[in-house]
């Protein structure tokens, strides 16, 4: 019950205010990651790999769960949030001591001192978008499920040592409904 308002009432939230979803994908030409999709995973961004997904069953119940295996996202001016549907949503934010782009938990508003939420940017091109960070993201390969964790160059912090780690533009294309129902 709690629930179906909730939805209602999201519903009515996402037709007044004409949400973009979108996706994105690294781009670095000749490189091991281009064209990897970022996917939200435990907590951090990767790219590669698959998102991490929980649906409650009373919503999968309702045919409320998004069925994908795909992370997206929604704004990038200002704050970058994720395309979830839990009430509340999720935000993207940059961890203050190692410039990991994370987000935060369901029901959460929680986010670390120092954390920054508004250093992104986002430019609409005719056929994609680009999101942008100040001095650009970083993926390193320091996973090691082959999988590269998504950073944010921050002139004070250092990137994990003994990984590898490439620039890439993040590429964003339209989507039309949020592809989770919450990130885990
Ligand atoms: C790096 O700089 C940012 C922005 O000025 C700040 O919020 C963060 O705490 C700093 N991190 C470290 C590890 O000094
Ligand atoms: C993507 O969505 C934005 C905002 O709704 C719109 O301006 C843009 O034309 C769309 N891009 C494409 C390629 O459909
Ligand atoms: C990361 O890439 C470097 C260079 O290709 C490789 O030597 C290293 O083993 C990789 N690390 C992991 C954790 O896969």
């Amino acid at each position: 019950m709690k629930t179906a308002i909730a939805l209602a009432s999201l519903a009515a939230f996402t037709t007044s205010v004409q949400a973009q979803y979108f996706a994105l994908t690294a781009v670095h030409s000749g490189s091991p990651i281009h064209f990897l999709p970022v996917n939200a995973a435990g907590g951090i961004l990767q790219l590669g790999g698959i998102s991490t997904h929980y649906c409650p069953e009373t919503v999968q119940h309702e045919g409320g769960c998004p069925n994908t295996v795909f992370t997206n996202f929604l704004g990038g001016n200002g704050g970058l949030s994720m395309g979830a549907l839990v009430p509340g949503g999720q935000v993207a934010y940059v961890d203050p001591k190692c410039g990991a782009v994370k987000y935060t938990e369901p029901h959460s508003a929680f986010i670390p001192v120092g954390a920054t939420t508004d250093g992104f940017s986002f430019t609409q091109g005719s056929s994609f978008g680009i999101l942008s960070w100040g001095e650009g993201f970083i993926a390193c390969n320091d996973t090691g499920d082959g999988t590269w964790s998504v950073y944010a160059f921050m002139p004070n912090v250092t990137l994990p040592d003994a990984s590898h780690c490439l620039g890439f533009d993040a590429v964003a294309t339209n989507e039309t409904k949020a592809a989770a129902w919450e990130y885990t």
